[in-house]
């Protein structure tokens, strides 16, 4: 798509690019495609002169600076809905394999340590009747809610203000401390912000049940993952699912050991569907936005001048 249009450079690289890096490799370039991993800050945004547009590969976007792309007028991009239901299928294979121990399970068959059935071995968490805390409501958690409504959970969310889809779903809106207390499952939901960093901390953590377990499948600082480990490997909690991490790719060291929580390698969006929709989607948002257009999934119409 965006080929046939313009002259595009490819930034080949596996891990996570430095400022001078992304600095070279967009120098004089009218469009940048980031990844969630490419910080593109206002300092960044100035060593790009001629920058009109970011449009970024992925639905959040602290990644970016939008208040500075907007004085600068450059048009910020994302793609939402594309990957919604993959990440909500992701969260859901995360708590599933946390309630119900597979990754302890997974690694006693690879050792040779099943010698057989036994009514003790391994037995885990139900989800039938447990309440799920969704931590915001979004479109994301409103796809998680609609799966665990299948597995017979009870519902309950943090939300600014009243969605439909939640009363639907007989979710009931509840304060961040109530849902702490109260959950079987907390799953997180909320885009990274200075509001949200470290939502999650050794004291929120202290207020959820001892048998409970955390999900989260938004963005990596929102919890404190030191203090993650700490609460995991103490019986604070009983266990978690991460997707994301603090200081991607980096993992807590405390967390490495502990065989309450699974680990994976931020595979949200990682299906063909969500893929390929958000390949389109941020190549739809780039040609409008470099051809003078109104990009579909604008995200600061203030930049576009009149
Ligand atoms: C992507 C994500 O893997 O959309 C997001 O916010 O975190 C993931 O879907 C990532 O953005 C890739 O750049």
């Amino acid at each position: 798509m965006l080929g046939t249009r313009f002259l595009v450079r490819v930034h080949e690289a596996e891990t996570k690019p430095t400022a001078d890096e992304i600095a070279e490799a967009a120098s004089g370039c009218a469009g940048v495609l980031p990844l969630v991993r490419d910080i593109i800050d206002a300092a960044l945004m100035d060593r790009l002169p001629g920058l009109l547009a970011i449009a970024n590969y992925g639905a959040g976007y602290d990644n970016i600076d939008v208040e500075a792309a907007t004085a600068r007028h450059i048009l910020v991009t994302n793609t939402p809905d594309v990957l919604t239901d993959a990440t909500a299928d992701l969260t859901f294979a995360l708590l599933l394999a946390v309630a119900r121990r597979l990754r302890e399970g997974e690694a006693m068959v690879r050792a040779g340590e099943f010698h057989g059935w036994s009514p003790a071995m391994l037995v885990g968490a139900d989800l039938a009747g447990a309440t799920l805390g969704l931590v915001g409501f979004g479109r994301i958690a409103a796809a998680v809610g609609r799966r665990a409504r299948g597995f017979g959970m009870r519902l309950i969310h943090t939300a600014r203000h009243d969605h439909a889809e939640a009363e639907a779903l007989g979710s009931r809106r509840v304060d961040l401390d109530e849902l702490l207390t109260s959950s079987d499952f907390v799953s997180l939901h909320l885009p990274l912000s200075d509001e949200t960093r470290h939502l999650i901390n050794a004291e929120a953590l202290r207020k959820m049940k001892p048998t409970a377990r955390l999900i989260n499948t938004a963005r990596g600082p929102i919890v404190d993952e030191a203090a993650l480990a700490e609460a995991l490997a103490t019986g604070v909690i009983a266990g978690a699912g991460l997707d994301v991490y603090e200081r991607e790719p980096e993992v807590d060291g405390g967390l490495m050991t502990l065989k309450n929580v699974v680990l994976l390698p931020h595979l949200g969006s990682a299906s063909v569907m969500a893929r390929e929709g958000m390949s389109q989607l941020a190549a739809a948002n780039m040609i409008a936005a470099l051809s003078g257009e109104r990009p579909p999934n604008l995200l600061n119409p203030g930049a576009m001048r009149d």
